[in-house]
């Protein structure tokens, strides 16, 4: 990681990405090496951010995949506006990647074949949740988590491992298309390394056509 970024060696600005992740990740230091900030923009036209986890990274085509609640805040925001922003930092290692582009829902099916794959525990709270909207108390919130144990008549979360729990259709992800990316490495005397990278996707029909060829530009400090 001590070497500097060559411009001519990156062909795919998301090879390097996911390489990132990959070494934070080997390296056992952070808890969440795949969370990063999403940035959306609400009504009033001001920024909001939040960090989520990073569930899948398409090198190839050019997205990145993260999950939530399809009635939250940043989902309506979204919907409104579906431009986005995606910080990944990873402080130990000097290492930033930005990224600016548009969300689209996930399908049905990929969100149910993720929604599978989670914890039951983590099921039950997807199903709980009204994710950001206001509610009394912590007890009200372990009640309602009581009421989806009953409905789906599970006793205890330990004898329930293997159950399946439909997801809910209010919960899911959101492709994030990737226009722009800059990678970022600390240098010595903050005379640090950037390269930002860009493609143009045209979206034909509601199908979305992304550019496999990245122009890129070194940026100064
Ligand atoms: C490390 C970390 C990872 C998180 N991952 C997610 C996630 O993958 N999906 C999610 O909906 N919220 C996640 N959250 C919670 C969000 O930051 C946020 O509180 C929540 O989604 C509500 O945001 P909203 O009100 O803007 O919709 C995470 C929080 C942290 C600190």
């Amino acid at each position: 990681m001590n070497t500097n970024l060559r411009k001519a060696n990156i062909l795919n600005p998301l090879d390097t990405l996911d390489d990132w992740i990959n070494e934070v990740t080997a390296s056992n230091t952070q808890p969440n090496p795949n969370c990063m900030s999403i940035a959306t923009v609400d009504s009033n036209g001001c920024p909001n951010t939040r960090m989520v986890l990073c569930k899948e990274l398409n090198n190839d085509e050019g997205y990145l995949t993260f999950y939530t609640n399809y009635s939250s805040i940043k989902s309506e925001e979204l919907e409104n506006n579906s431009k986005c922003s995606a910080l990944f930092h990873w402080d130990k290692f000097g290492l930033q990647a930005r990224l600016k582009g548009f969300v689209k829902r996930c399908s049905d099916s990929k969100n149910d074949e993720y929604f599978s794959t989670r914890d039951i525990g983590s099921q039950i709270g997807a199903w709980t949740s009204d994710q950001s909207k206001e509610i009394e108390s912590l007890e009200k919130m372990g009640e309602s988590y009581q009421i989806i144990m009953d409905k789906f008549q599970i006793k205890s979360l330990e004898e329930a491992k293997g159950v399946n729990i439909p997801r809910p259709d209010f919960w899911g992800g959101y492709d994030m298309w990737i226009e722009e990316i800059e990678l970022w490495k600390n240098q010595k005397n903050r005379f640090h390394d950037r390269i930002k990278f860009t493609r143009k996707i045209r979206i034909k029909n509601g199908s979305i056509d992304a550019e496999k060829r990245w122009n890129s530009v070194r940026i100064q400090p």
